[in-house]
């Protein structure tokens, strides 16, 4: 078993995809273990994604995440990492699988409707940044 980190972007929230999206994980065997949905701060989207902060699209990334509510969620299963990235697709939506998420509901590499956690250890630390332990059920 293990959990990873998504988040539901501005993008998504808006379009009024959440119940869609989740619905995506739940049929394709990954357990809510948490969820909410929240406004980020400009310190709580470059504190996320610090990791890129070096990159030539940090400020649009940033920008771009803290234009509307997001939904996070922990996501639990048997290999959640890697299965989360395969429903979510590519990166680029226009490079996206048929029938992933991005492909479905992205519009372009900034508002691409979903983040998902790249590793085990990454995944560990994005849940510790939005979760406490008794949120995790
Ligand atoms: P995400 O999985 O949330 O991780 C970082 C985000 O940066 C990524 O999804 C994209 O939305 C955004 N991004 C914008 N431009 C690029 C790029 N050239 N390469 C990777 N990510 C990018």
């Amino acid at each position: 078993m293990e959990q990873t980190l998504s988040i539901i972007k501005p993008d998504a929230t808006a379009k009024g995809v959440i119940g869609k999206i989740i619905d995506r994980f739940e049929s394709n065997g990954l357990r809510v273990a948490a969820i909410k949905k929240l406004q980020l701060s400009r310190a709580d989207a470059e504190a996320f994604y610090a990791v890129h902060k070096e990159r030539p699209f940090f400020g649009e990334l940033v920008d771009f995440m803290v234009s509307g509510p997001v939904v996070v969620s922990v996501l639990e299963g048997e290999n959640a990492v890697a299965k989360n990235r395969e429903l979510m697709g590519a990166t680029n939506p226009k490079e996206a699988e048929p029938g992933t998420i991005r492909a479905d509901f992205a519009d372009s590499i900034d508002a691409n409707a979903v983040h998902g956690s790249d590793s085990l250890e990454n995944a560990k630390i994005e849940i510790a940044f939005f979760f406490a332990q008794r949120e995790i059920c």
